[in-house]
């Protein structure tokens, strides 16, 4: 349609149809039969009426789609489409590993691919626009939502979002195949206090700017169709109604102009915050605030019409939003084909494809992190190996957000290895606590493979823990095992780091396996049989205990800074129980081969704005092995107008060397890289001296010295 006919329609829709277009309901509005009961009672609405309203949530399927599309638009008086949207996350009906796995992959490219064979499915089953990227800032994993994030660092998460944004959309989400993408939760869900979900949150202006708005922004920058509000509060106001984090910060300074959704209920959550006299009032505020669409709530749909009439609210408002719903509606060209790519042969051909089962193993193989290693792995098939676990065949390590995926089409740790390794001598525990024949086994195995963590009943949305560390029974047997067996190779499965000092002290190995997807455990028994090289680094640090938390490789110079002993000091910044530093921090994740960094080498060791610094280093594989490096560049300006962080992440290449084989990194330095808000609050870079880093880990001492030049005098006159 014309920008005009939009206009044209939108002109001719009375009231309350426009209304209906700001409100979304789940599936269970739309029950097979003709009770009139349930949902659609509760939200004291006509039977008639879910079948006007805008969109519709979590429902999915090529063929029930259409029908529904085919009666929504027979009730609805313009014969409006609806826009049917999910939370396809990690995978539609092919599970990817978790987006905490994509982010340890260090890849952004990879996780452009992951979402692009998202969307095909997606599309396919008649998805029109998926929740995802969530990109919320993870450096509490006391919050089970960490599984949904890639990670504890802006740069990286950024990175990220635009990746994922454009794998969905493409370059135009109308196409087949593509889906509109929804980032959330604006914003700063992953700082929400204590690790609890649903908490408030209690963070600087500066903090929210520097480090939790960062991908939101980047998200933005890439496209993407629309903006899902967060549960958490901001400066003591709900998001889903603060008009200043919508209208200002979103809209009018990172230029977002797509829909904005609440979440889930948010709308009408308001007032339980207390901020919200009732729904009225709730309905009122988040419309002033900029909410386009109320998910799951009554305020919009009972409250609007209400308030415009009144007086009380201004019809533009409502004028706003809706055009927006029709804008996007129309750049997925609903109005000349409101199936869009729905269909059943489509998804016969693409939906758990060999293309896509391909390549949930092959991310897999890039996302799983090797902690430890002192020298028992790779496996090979004639060691007697006993693995013990019941997570080592449950079909629930394909992770929460996988929600319309076939568990029973996800592989198991132990298929895995009976599927790829027939003539390994394994034998198999499922259990978590040993009896006398499961004691003898593990005593006399050469290795135990030790499957232990987290599945989707203890990670995910409101899975929050108030102790990191693994569950009793789950330490007990390790425990158990250790008396009988030193060998132990510990394999973790879930969402989040997790507090495993001993565990990581007495295993012989430890991998992250994460929540690996539909086919992610054959990359697993490759990695363990050593078929597969890992390559996955820590988009998240592993602390020592819960009390570490929230933690980041991103400290910040303190007035007493510890100097570098391992032991406690008084009066100083540390802890008398353990360190200031994680277990394994940010961007660290080994390999069966050696890396070997030369020196970094600057090009120059001063520049401006306007010019760039280069800095490389060569990599070369030493070992006896071919691999993939993840070569990170981190920066520190030595002094600013405000305290800057130690090292700060700024770049990464993801490079694959023969072993033998070496290679040239290069990263060029230019002057908005060098950015921060300083002490006004605007966002500059300030002269001075920094420090880069280049490296395997956020560890590295791999460094130079550079410097940035005030700008010259011509240049100060250009501006
Ligand atoms: C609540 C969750 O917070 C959000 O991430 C999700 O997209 C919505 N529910 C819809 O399912």
């Amino acid at each position: 349609m014309e920008q005009i006919e939009l206009e044209n329609l939108l002109k001719d829709m009375s009231l309350s149809e426009k209304i209906e277009q700001l409100v979304q309901l789940h599936g269970g509005f739309y029950g097979e039969t003709d009770n009139y009961t349930g949902p659609v009672v509760d939200f004291h609405m006509t039977k008639e009426q879910p079948y006007r309203i805008g969109s519709i949530l979590g429902e999915h399927g090529a063929q029930k789609l259409k029908d529904l599309q085919d009666r929504m638009m027979e009730l609805q008086p313009h014969h409006i489409p609806a826009l049917f949207m999910a939370d396809v996350i990690h995978g539609y009906r092919t599970a990817f590993p978790a987006p905490i796995g994509i982010g340890s992959s260090f890849h952004p490219e990879l996780a452009e691919k992951i979402c692009e064979a998202v969307a095909r499915e997606a599309a396919a089953a008649g998805v029109h626009v998926t929740f995802s990227p969530m990109v919320d800032l993870a450096c509490d994993s006391r919050w089970g939502r960490c599984m949904e994030s890639t990670g504890e660092d802006p740069w990286l998460n950024a990175r990220f979002a635009e990746s994922m944004v454009r794998g969905f959309q493409g370059d135009d989400y109308g196409k087949k195949g593509r889906v509109a993408s929804c980032v959330k939760h604006f914003a700063a869900y992953g700082a929400v206090q204590s690790g609890r979900d649903y908490n408030v949150t209690e963070l600087s202006e500066r903090t929210l700017f520097e480090d939790y708005l960062v991908s939101y922004r980047a998200a933005v920058s890439a496209g993407v169709s629309m903006v899902m509000t967060a549960f958490n509060t901001i400066n003591r106001i709900p998001c889903t109604t603060n008009k200043w984090l919508m209208r200002k910060v979103l809209r009018e300074d990172m230029g977002f102009t797509g829909v904005l959704i609440s979440d889930y209920g948010a709308v009408g959550e308001s007032i339980t915050h207390g901020s919200s006299e009732d729904l009225r009032d709730a309905a009122k505020k988040a419309m002033e605030a900029g909410c386009d669409i109320d998910m799951m709530s009554e305020c919009y749909l009972h409250q609007l019409e209400g308030l415009v009439r009144a007086g009380e609210l201004d019809e533009s408002l409502v004028d706003e939003a809706v055009m927006r719903i029709l804008a996007l509606k129309n750049q997925l060209g609903l109005f000349e084909n409101p199936y869009k790519d729905a269909s059943t042969e489509d998804e016969e051909k693409v939906l758990f494809c060999e293309e896509h089962q391909e390549l949930s193993r092959r991310a897999a193989e890039e996302c799983i992190v090797l902690l430890k290693n002192e020298g028992v792995l790779p496996l090979t098939e004639d060691r007697k190996v006993v693995v013990v676990g019941s997570l080592a065949d449950d079909r629930e390590i394909t992770g929460s957000w996988a929600l319309f995926v076939k568990k029973e089409q996800t592989v198991t740790f132990k298929q895995a290895i009976k599927e790829l390794y027939p003539g390994a001598h394994v034998e198999f525990i499922l259990s978590d606590s040993l009896d006398e024949a499961g004691v003898d086994a593990v005593k006399n195995a050469d290795r135990v493979i030790l499957v232990l963590g987290e599945n989707q009943s203890t990670t995910g949305e409101s899975k929050s823990l108030a102790d990191i560390s693994l569950p009793r029974e789950q330490r007990e047997l390790f425990d158990r095992v250790y008396e009988e067996n030193k060998n132990i190779v510990t394999v973790l499965f879930g969402g989040r780091p997790l507090a495993i000092p001993e565990v990581a002290e007495k295993s012989a190995a430890l991998i992250e396996g994460w929540l690996p997807g539909s086919c992610g455990c054959y990359a697993l028994a490759d990695i363990l049989f050593g078929r597969v090289n890992p390559s996955g680094k820590l988009s998240m640090s592993f602390p020592h205990c819960t009390g570490q938390l929230p933690i980041s490789y991103r400290q910040f110079s303190t007035g007493r800074p510890k100097p570098p002993v391992d032991h406690y000091i008084p009066f100083v910044s540390n802890y008398m129980d353990v360190p200031n530093t994680p277990l394994y921090p940010f961007g660290y994740g080994l390999s069966y081969t050696v890396f070997e960094y030369s020196e970094v080498t600057l090009d120059k060791n001063s520049f401006s704005k306007g010019e760039k610094i280069t800095a490389s280093v060569v990599v070369k594989n030493a070992g006896r092995m071919d691999g993939m490096e993840a070569v990170q560049l981190y920066i520190r300006d030595m002094k600013g107008s405000v305290v800057r962080p130690l090292r700060e992440f700024k770049g990464v290449e993801k490079i694959f060397l023969k072993k033998g084989e070496e290679r040239e990194v290069r990263f060029d330095i230019t002057e908005d890289m060098l950015r921060f808000y300083d002490i006004n609050m605007d966002f500059v870079s300030e002269p001075g001296d920094f420090t880069l880093w280049i490296g395997d880990s956020s560890l590295t001492e791999n460094g130079a010295k550079f410097r940035l030049l005030p700008q010259r005098q011509e240049q100060l006159q250009e501006v």
